[in-house]
């Protein structure tokens, strides 16, 4: 489980986590840890069932609290009002896994245990994620409460294709726990970039010179990352140009991967009349090796030395400024050792930006590979802010708090 990324933003808002009884429980305990790690606090509610699977121990020890199990079980324990106790504390309900049994019931309005309860008297954002056999995912009952359910707003997270638990094959088994966990702090997050479509660039490119070997830099394509999404969990539709580097984003986030400067800058081009911002964060190459062919060059054909032509690239970012229409916001980085302000302003300028981003890539705590970023930002009315060194996720979210200030 290895994306979403975290953000501070998250830090005390409640969840409440219904499980049922699945094979796949166990897996609700990586969704609670996981959003524990992102800052929340939880709650859960174990059904009968679910209980034949997995422990509420095993809910407690990691950090749920409380934990709720059968509505009358141990009645001199139990809160008078636990079935109503989420739809006032938690922000969010999800259900991981859920059978098609909860899904009739949270379909017809049944309450009657705990988690039924508590689903019919919650009243904000519900996020599903189902589990069961195949068959049974197929059934057209379980088709109409699945429809009926979204039709009401439900948030779902369809179950995956591949062998069930029972050996049979098809769509059922739960999402991937990562899926999930984004989809649940997508429903916490503030839904202020719905409707927007946001194209990000990010990561390296790689210029091949030879069949083995090519021209790259040491981008990690963390803080591009960081952006598409913060972007998504904030409501907005996003689209990922991606250079070569292994950076996991939420299934939501459409991702086109490409390798060279000329392929990123074909996508990006292609895709922009279509988006309403773009965020350019890619470290592309501004040359490349003008190529020796598809065989490798063999060393003895060097001589004492190599000298190898090196090609200018387009630049995507001006590009994108060149051709931008009224209305279309346009935010770049720039990468800078040294001038920061004055370099920003001459880049925000030179291609038509909105808004620029400056960081240091000369520093530990800013730049490629590192997990913060000290930046400065300015935007085209001449505002400028400087930030310490802060978590690359924080400086997105930052980021696109600006926006209406654009
Ligand atoms: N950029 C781009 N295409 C390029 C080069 C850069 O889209 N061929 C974008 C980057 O994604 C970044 C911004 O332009 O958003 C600035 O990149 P940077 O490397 O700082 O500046 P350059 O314009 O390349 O200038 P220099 O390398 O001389 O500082």
């Amino acid at each position: 489980m290895e994306h979403p990324l975290l953000f501070s933003g998250f830090l005390g808002s409640r969840v409440h986590i219904g499980v049922t009884g699945s094979v796949a429980a166990y897996k609700a305990l990586d969704i609670l840890r996981g959003l524990l790690r992102a800052g929340c606090s939880v709650s859960a509610t174990l059904t009968r069932a679910a209980e034949r699977f997995v422990t509420p121990l095993s809910f407690q020890a990691l950090g749920a609290d409380p934990v709720y199990g059968e509505m009358f079980a141990g009645a001199e324990t139990v809160d008078p009002f636990g079935h109503l106790a989420p739809s006032h504390a938690a922000k969010v309900l999800l259900i991981a896994p859920a059978t098609a049994d909860i899904l009739a019931k949270l379909a017809c309005g049944l309450a009657d245990d705990m988690l039924s309860c508590q689903a019919l008297a919650f009243r904000g954002p519900l996020v599903l994620a189902p589990a069961m056999n195949p068959a049974m995912w197929a059934a057209p009952a379980t088709r109409e409460n699945w429809a009926k359910l979204l039709g009401r707003g439900a948030l779902g997270v369809e179950p995956g294709q591949g062998l069930a638990a029972c050996g049979d094959e098809g769509q059922g088994k739960l999402a991937d726990p990562a899926e999930i966990l984004a989809a649940s702090l997508r429903a916490l997050s503030p839904a202020d970039m719905a409707g927007k479509r946001v194209l990000v660039s990010l990561g390296p490119t790689r210029e091949a010179w030879d069949a083995v070997r090519f021209w790259t830099n040491a981008s990690s394509g963390l803080m591009g990352a960081a952006l598409a999404t913060a972007a998504w969990l904030r409501g907005a539709e996003v689209t990922v140009v991606a250079g070569p580097v292994n950076q996991p984003l939420p299934l939501g986030i459409r991702r086109l991967d490409v390798n060279t400067a000329l392929e990123m800058h074909a996508a990006c081009m292609d895709l922009w009349p279509d988006m309403d911002l773009a965020c350019m964060t890619a470290a592309v190459a501004d040359f490349r090796p003008e190529p020796y062919g598809d065989q490798k060059f063999k060393k003895d054909k060097a001589g004492d030395g190599l000298t190898v032509r090196f090609l200018p690239n387009p630049d995507i970012l001006r590009d994108l400024g060149a051709n931008k229409r009224e209305g279309q916001i346009l935010v770049g980085f720039a990468a800078e050792t040294s001038d920061l302000g004055p370099q920003a302003a001459k880049k925000l300028k030179a291609k038509n930006l909105d808004l620029i981003v400056a960081n240091r890539v000369d520093r530990a705590d800013s730049g490629f590979a590192s997990p913060t970023n000290a930046v400065c930002v300015l935007d085209r009315r001449g505002r400028l802010e400087q930030w310490p060194a802060l978590p690359k996720t924080e400086v997105a979210w930052r980021i696109w708090d600006l926006l209406p200030q654009l």
